[in-house]
């Protein structure tokens, strides 16, 4: 059973299990308000009758089975366990005291009940109020909370034995008062923390922009981020790029028109150069009011060229431009988008297609970027959503490069020739060849496919659509009839022969660490979805080890060090995690490794799923690393990576309104 299936299981049961002990203690409490026993002080309960033993007998069955849950959850990640071990373990103690109580005919039996009842209520809180990992101070709470409840229902049903109703009214309202003054706690956690993201990691963090204003004069002096520009090399070819970020009405095709923003027509100017040029970009802002950056997804540019408002640059308004250039060091297929109110900009179309053809020059006859984008319901390939041609002869060869600048995964088909995938994220790997099969793209990811062209046309389709399409062809021969959308996908863990590491030192590395498990920084990050204040507002937001951006410790970083990062999606919704600045090698997908060597800058982790990647850092700067479903990217999912030694003089905010979520 899949962890996400194992934890809706759980759900249903610590609800049962609330609603047994619960209706327990009040069939206890009346028995005894009614019977001749409890009307003689001092005197014992009214015998349990075998209803009452047959709750007790189911409240019994689903603690053990709550046990056996999480016990599965525990070998997949003790991040699905660490607040239902805690409630867990609350649950059992008032259970054994409540059927201790209830056996010897104490009068406190009904109030021992209505304890593990509000247990098991506090179980659930700790899961979908607190989420992992448990502050201590919000455990010791819960755990407070539980007891006092249990101790006022005692109480007040000692000196009030007719009085059943007033003894459980008492408690209910302590149990409920102070799960929720703890829960009013969690959720704001962070909102009134000073605005501003936080550099300071787990542990000590010398040398970062929030340590240094506290630090001993000791402290080395921090480079700011904006200086880790690079030498972008002098006697390069350059290609010169301007994106005008604006506001424009487009024409999709197949008759729908959108109100865009843009960095110059639909899917921006679509950058090609070469391995070893210099890419020299000039980002005009034309009337953008929520101001923009230019960030580019996957590729590894210098710090300061990474365009994070806030961060790495503050956003460009209106009326002002920034400039910056860097070598292009790595070939493959890339993207750029605003990392300024991303959710809104990128969604809007603030985003452009980067290619970086290998140094020897273009290896297909045929090369075509295709990136999808989807303007309210109007999916888009390229520049439209209507049927796109190609001219590819018999024989030529033919890449094509898929680019998801979505929020969801996109599915694409491939009609009428086999295909292989060439490169996943801009790196080039070998597969089989497939044919009949669907590629998913993950949202920000990169998937190319090749294929030579057969004798009649070829058709490559975004599945979502019924009409975008780009068809290969001589003439205006027939598209081929689609290929079934609901078959079986590409799958990189599995499908991947051999691939090509960003380079061999940090490949060793990477092996070396995971043979021997000495990993330099070794972090952890539930994925949840828990309500939260964020930016003032309480919502039912994507948090990261249970807090909301900014106010996510960012995972500290020394150059050259090997990082391996455990994902744990605990929520139900698929997360495309994106760090920036560097690529990753998949280490494993619930424990499995994959087939061969994947590297990666964005990978989907699907629900109740397990990632564990690694990278070698050796890109000091502050990387973001986030959801690339931007609205849960907005609502909270995102983090740094923050290199010690390195500040930024940008805050989040501030009068240039930086807000790169
Ligand atoms: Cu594609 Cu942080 O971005
Ligand atoms: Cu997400």
């Amino acid at each position: 059973m899949s962890s996400a299936v194992l934890q809706l299981l759980w759900g249903a049961v610590v609800l049962a299990a609330a609603a047994t002990w619960a209706l327990l203690a009040v069939r206890l409490g009346r028995t005894d308000g009614r019977g001749s026993a409890s009307r003689t002080r001092g005197a014992r309960s009214a015998r349990p009758g075998p209803g009452d033993w047959g709750l007790v007998a189911a409240g019994a069955a689903l603690l053990a089975a709550r046990g056996g849950i999480v016990a599965a959850l525990a070998a997949a990640s003790v991040v699905f366990v660490q607040d239902r071990a805690w409630g867990l373990a609350l649950s059992a103690v008032t259970a054994v005291a409540a059927v201790a109580a209830i056996a010897l005919r104490l009068r406190v039996g009904p109030a021992f009940a209505g304890g593990a009842a509000v247990a098991a209520g506090a179980e659930l809180m700790l899961v979908v109020v607190v989420g992992a990992p448990v502050p201590l101070w919000a455990g010791l709470a819960v755990t407070a909370a539980v007891v006092a409840a249990t101790v006022v229902w005692a109480f007040v049903r000692l000196g009030t034995g007719r009085r059943p109703l007033a003894a459980t009214i008492a408690a209910a309202t302590v149990a409920v008062a102070a799960l929720a003054a703890v829960g009013v706690g969690v959720v704001g956690r962070g909102a009134l923390a000073q605005e501003g993201f936080q550099t300071h990691g787990h542990g000590a963090a010398p040398g970062t922009a929030a340590a240094d204003a506290v630090a001993p004069p000791a402290t080395p002096p921090s480079i700011p981020v904006s200086q880790l520009a690079g030498e972008p090399d002098a006697g390069a070819p350059r290609v010169s790029v301007v994106l005008r970020a604006q506001r424009q009405t487009i024409d999709l095709g197949a008759g729908a028109a959108v109100e865009a923003w843009t960095f110059g027509g639909l899917a921006g100017p679509a950058i090609v150069a070469t391995e070893g040029d210099v890419l020299d970009v000039t980002l005009e802002n034309v009337d953008v009011e929520a101001g923009v950056t230019a960030h580019w997804h996957g590729y590894p540019v210098p710090a300061a060229a990474d365009g994070v408002a806030g961060v790495t640059q503050d956003a460009v308004r209106p009326g002002e431009s920034f400039r910056t250039a860097f070598t292009l060091t790595r070939p493959g297929t890339y993207w750029y988008h605003t990392h300024q109110r991303g959710s809104e900009g990128v969604v809007r179309g603030l985003y452009g297609t980067l290619v970086v053809q290998p140094a020897g020059g273009q290896a297909e006859d045929v090369d075509v970027v295709l990136p999808v984008h989807t303007f309210g319901r109007t999916v888009v390939l390229g520049d439209s959503a209507g049927e796109q041609r190609t001219t590819a002869r018999e024989g030529q060869s033919v890449r094509v490069r898929l680019i998801n600048t979505d929020q969801q995964p996109q599915r694409f088909t491939v009609a009428g020739a086999p295909f292989r995938v060439l490169a996943l994220d801009g790196a080039d790997v070998e597969t089989h060849e497939a044919r009949d099969a669907a590629v998913e793209v993950p949202a920000g990811g990169r998937v190319d496919i090749g294929f030579r062209m057969p004798q009649a046309a070829v058709a490559v389709r975004a599945a979502a659509s019924g009409t975008a399409a780009m068809v290969f062809a001589t003439g205006d021969s027939p598209a081929p009839a689609a290929a079934a959308k609901d078959g079986r996908a590409f799958d990189p863990l599995t499908d991947v022969t051999a691939s090509a590491p960003p380079d061999a030192a940090t490949a060793a590395a990477i092996a070396r660490a995971a043979a021997s498990g000495g990993f330099d920084v070794d972090e952890t990050y539930a994925l949840d979805r828990l309500p939260r204040v964020v930016g003032g507002v309480p919502q039912y937001a994507y948090t990261v080890n249970g807090a909301v951006y900014p106010f996510v410790p960012s995972t500290v970083v020394g150059e050259g060090d090997v990082v391996r990062l455990t994902v744990v999606n605990r929520g139900f919704e698929t997360h495309p995690m994106h760090p920036h600045g560097h690529t990753v090698r998949v280490l494993a997908v619930d424990g499995a490794a994959p087939a061969s060597p994947l590297w990666l800058d964005t990978f989907d982790v699907g629900p109740g799923e397990v990632w564990e990647v690694a990278f070698v850092a050796d890109n000091p700067g502050i990387w973001m690393d986030h959801c690339h479903n931007l609205e849960h990217a907005a609502l909270g999912m995102v983090m740094h990576i923050a290199y010690r030694g390195v500040s930024t003089p940008f805050a989040h905010g501030g009068p240039a309104g930086n807000a790169p979520e």
